[in-house]
């Protein structure tokens, strides 16, 4: 452990550079607003250090809330506006009439980690008596947000949270969504004019979302736009609503959060603890992928699995969500030469996306390297079911990979080198959270 501990103030380094008074940037270059759950993982690294950014971290996005629950995917900073795309005049959210007047916001949400994160930052606070006035403020924002996804994004109404956006998912562009896109016939006159910016040099070119998938992209909004961001409008038109593993075994942990939450503040924890049943129960049932032995993704419009073996696969273990015999498939293919096993010796865990596939790319964003974030989930659920070796091996390669190659976006599953941006705020806050519960495991600093 000692090897790592100069990394923790690396790591409180490089948030204090991207903190701007009121949010935390993701990274200086191509992620200068605020996003969603990068503020989760955020504010779970401050939880240990400093509770006050922790909560202006939440507070600061649950400003930008929409009236109808939804939890904005990014919240534009309007002093660094010109860098990204798209940006606020291409999302026209202010179509909507939930938009939430005199902010700028993106017009999709991403996966809910907040109640979770809210929990961890009370659970650290020194001064219970302020962490619990922020209890206050943010438990019916989490409830409203809870309420908007299984009121507007549950089409077939069986308990689960779909997207209607691949960057909803968090994963950007993961294989499955080229299963997804498979046979869409788009005119090319419905795919709007745009001007990437987030690919600057060659590099970033191989290593970003190809344009067929940006064209896919900016359709997608097109639709929300047309439809004036009207939930049940886009589902009758558009190609693309999923439910995931991904976005429901955060959702579903975010759940059991909010029962504690509820009881904490004395309230009545019913409709978070029938939501968590609910969400486990369809996960089991409805993404379960048996041959596979994970969970996959399911496709509302063409009524089916995706058939994706990707480590999102696995997130539902983070929830408590598997039945016995399938957390035993998920285990064995999760510590399989697929997602590089127990001393394998010559791969990190856990890379994205199936090693052995043939699209399996271990540059491309989503399409194979190694997320902090995604690495972070898993040991937390492999923790849950008691495979501790695991755990520990994927906790170890998370402190690894950035005594290596530093506070990277994303990393090569086989060299550890770092990849997309450097200073990556997620990666810095859930080094610490790991350093911590390693720590925890060794039972001190030592
Ligand atoms: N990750 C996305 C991007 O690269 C947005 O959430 O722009």
């Amino acid at each position: 452990m000692r090897e790592y501990s100069p990394f923790v103030e690396k790591a409180k380094a490089v948030l204090d550079r991207n903190w701007t008074g009121t949010y935390t940037m993701p990274s200086q270059g191509i992620y200068p607003h605020q996003w969603n759950w990068d503020s989760g993982f955020i504010a779970i690294g401050y939880s240990h250090y400093n509770t006050g950014r922790a909560v202006k971290e939440l507070q600061g996005l649950f400003s930008a809330q929409w009236q109808n629950g939804m939890l904005p995917q990014i919240v534009f900073n309007p002093k660094r506006l010109g860098s990204y795309f798209p940006e606020p005049d291409f999302w026209q959210a202010e179509l909507s009439p939930n938009y939430p007047r005199g902010l700028l916001t993106s017009g999709i949400t991403m996966p809910p980690i907040h109640a979770y994160a809210a929990l961890k930052i009370y659970e650290r606070a020194e001064d219970k008596e302020e962490a619990r006035g922020f209890l206050e403020w943010i438990y019916p924002r989490l409830i409203s947000l809870h309420r908007y996804l299984y009121r507007e994004r549950d089409p077939l109404g069986i308990g689960l949270a779909c997207i209607r956006h691949p960057w909803e998912s968090g994963m950007d562009n993961s294989p499955m969504w080229d299963r997804v896109f498979a046979g869409w016939d788009i005119p090319e006159d419905e795919i709007p004019t745009y001007t990437r910016k987030d690919i600057q040099s060659e590099e970033a070119t191989a290593m970003r979302p190809d344009d067929r998938s940006y064209d896919r992209f900016v359709y997608l909004i097109e639709i929300f736009k047309r439809h004036k961001y009207d939930e049940r409008a886009i589902q009758k038109d558009s190609p693309f609503l999923i439910y995931g593993p991904l976005f429901n075994g955060i959702l579903s942990a975010s759940n059991e959060a909010l029962i504690i939450l509820s009881e904490i503040l004395g309230r009545d924890g019913r409709e978070p603890a029938e939501w968590y049943e609910a969400t486990n129960r369809a996960m089991r049932e409805y993404l379960y992928h048996e041959e596979h032995g994970m969970f996959d993704y399911y496709d509302i419009v063409k009524r089916r699995l995706v058939d994706v073996e990707t480590a999102a696969g696995f997130i539902p273990l983070f929830s408590g969500s598997p039945t016995e015999a399938q957390t035993k498939a998920l285990y064995d293919y999760l510590n399989s030469h697929s997602f590089c096993a127990l001393h394998h010796g010559s791969c990190f865990s856990i890379p994205n996306y199936d090693t052995q596939k043939h699209d399996f790319d271990r540059t491309n964003y989503w399409r194979g390297p190694i997320w902090i974030n995604i690495n972070w989930l898993l040991y937390h659920g492999l923790g849950r079911y008691g495979f501790r070796e695991k755990m520990m091996s994927v906790m170890e390669d998370i402190l690894e990979l950035v005594k290596l190659s530093g506070f990277h976006e994303y990393f090569d599953p086989y060299k550890g080198l770092g990849y997309g941006s450097d200073d990556f705020s997620w990666t810095a806050a859930l080094f610490i959270d790991t350093y911590h519960d390693m720590a925890t495991l060794y039972g001190g600093e030592g």
